[in-house]
């Protein structure tokens, strides 16, 4: 019996769907299982056809094939879908089987002349150097986002609307937030400090490294650039604290023990006293430690009261340092190089001169 006689008693049913289980448990593959879906259970399927010739049996009979053609159907798709699924698996497997990457193969060959691996950006090195240094004096690392709030970038930095020292850092403005507040791209890394504390109540000791964005353009400034901003309080913290931690850190970056740091009183709303920090060099030849001239590198001071108590810090309990640098400026000074541009510009032939080797991580030990 082939099915086109469509004989309509219930033991043919019952050896006709032995032999279409068995076709069904043979379908190759996915289509072929699908092509023999339609022709027993779609619209004009041996199956279905056979439901709609049930009208033309005499009741009695109807009622017996009627419960055997439904039982039918029921097994046919079941079989189907569990046949389905274990071809669905099984051509999964092979595929992962054939997709498998062989890890022990040996890097590709460099080209001749060519470096056999790719290097760290400049940018990221120095970070990398940075966050060495920091963490071996206890500090960790926080994050905040590109996009803040003015509230974060400037409110809560002592810093209210109209203050003049908004003005100097060309700042970005984004459209408001839904809530009617305004965004900014963040001018500095300083909201970071805000998030600290208000997320963790002190002692804290953090560095955050990241991006920061002020419209301003030329050989020694970029839209986007990067900073390195540092907060440490504690109930004992002094000025003394801030010159040990920055000399030291200075002296380590640049590799050079009696590197001469000098601090200067400055001004910043969020700090107080607040301090720029001056390394020694030599204006001509822009030769580092030696010279006699002075060249500003970065700005701190002790967390102003009022921005402790805007992070709900009570201040008469907690005092401790910030301070905050420019990650292309330390990397220009280290190595000697004049266009902050050139960062940016993804020459590789200049990456590949100033980049690190991804195989010496940066260690203190290692001498950095
Ligand atoms: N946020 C300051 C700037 O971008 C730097 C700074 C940080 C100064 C922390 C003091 C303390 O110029």
């Amino acid at each position: 019996m082939d099915g086109t006689e469509d004989v309509q008693d219930v033991a043919a049913i019952a050896s006709r769907e032995a032999e279409l289980v068995a076709e069904i448990e043979g379908a190759p593959d996915l289509a072929a299982l699908e092509a023999l879906r339609v022709r027993l259970l779609g619209r004009s399927g041996e199956v279905t056809r056979r439901l709609k010739a049930l009208g033309a049996l005499p009741p009695e009979k109807r009622k017996e094939v009627g419960a055997a053609l439904n039982a039918l159907r029921d097994t046919l798709t079941d079989r189907i879908n569990a046949r389905r699924a274990a071809l669905e698996r099984a051509a999964l497997t092979a595929r992962l089987a054939s997709e498998r990457i062989d890890v022990s193969l040996p890097p590709r060959p460099a080209p001749a002349g060519g470096q056999e691996s790719g290097v760290i950006h400049p940018i990221s090195r120095t970070i990398e150097e940075i966050a060495a240094i920091f963490g071996a004096m206890g500090f960790r690392l926080a994050e905040g986002p590109d996009i803040e709030t003015d509230w974060y970038n400037f409110g809560a930095l002592n810093i209210p609307p109209h203050h003049p020292a908004r003005a100097e850092h060309d700042t970005f403005y984004l459209p408001p937030a839904p809530n009617g507040e305004t965004r900014v791209l963040r001018t500095h890394t300083s909201p970071v400090q805000i998030r600290t504390l208000l997320a963790n109540p002190p002692p804290v000791r953090i560095i955050a490294l990241g991006r920061t964005y002020r419209a301003d353009h030329d050989a020694t400034h970029s839209p986007m650039f990067h900073q390195c901003e540092g907060l440490a309080i504690d109930r004992t913290l002094t000025l003394g604290h801030l010159k040990g931690c920055l000399i030291d850190f200075l002296r380590a970056f640049f590799d050079m023990p009696n590197l001469p740091v000098r601090f200067r009183a400055s001004y910043f709303p969020f700090t107080e006293p607040s301090m720029e920090v001056d390394i020694g060099w030599n204006r001509r030849t822009g030769e580092i430690g030696a010279g006699g001239d002075w060249l500003e590198i970065l700005g701190s001071g002790m967390v102003h009261p009022r921005v402790l108590a805007n992070c709900g810090v009570d201040p008469t309990e907690w005092q401790g340092f910030a301070f905050g640098m420019g990650i292309e400026r330390l990397t220009m000074l280290k190595w000697g190089i004049n266009d902050l541009r050139l960062f940016f510009e993804n020459d590789v032939r200049w990456l590949s001169h100033y980049g690190a080797s991804p195989f010496r991580p940066a260690a203190l030990q290692e001498g950095l």
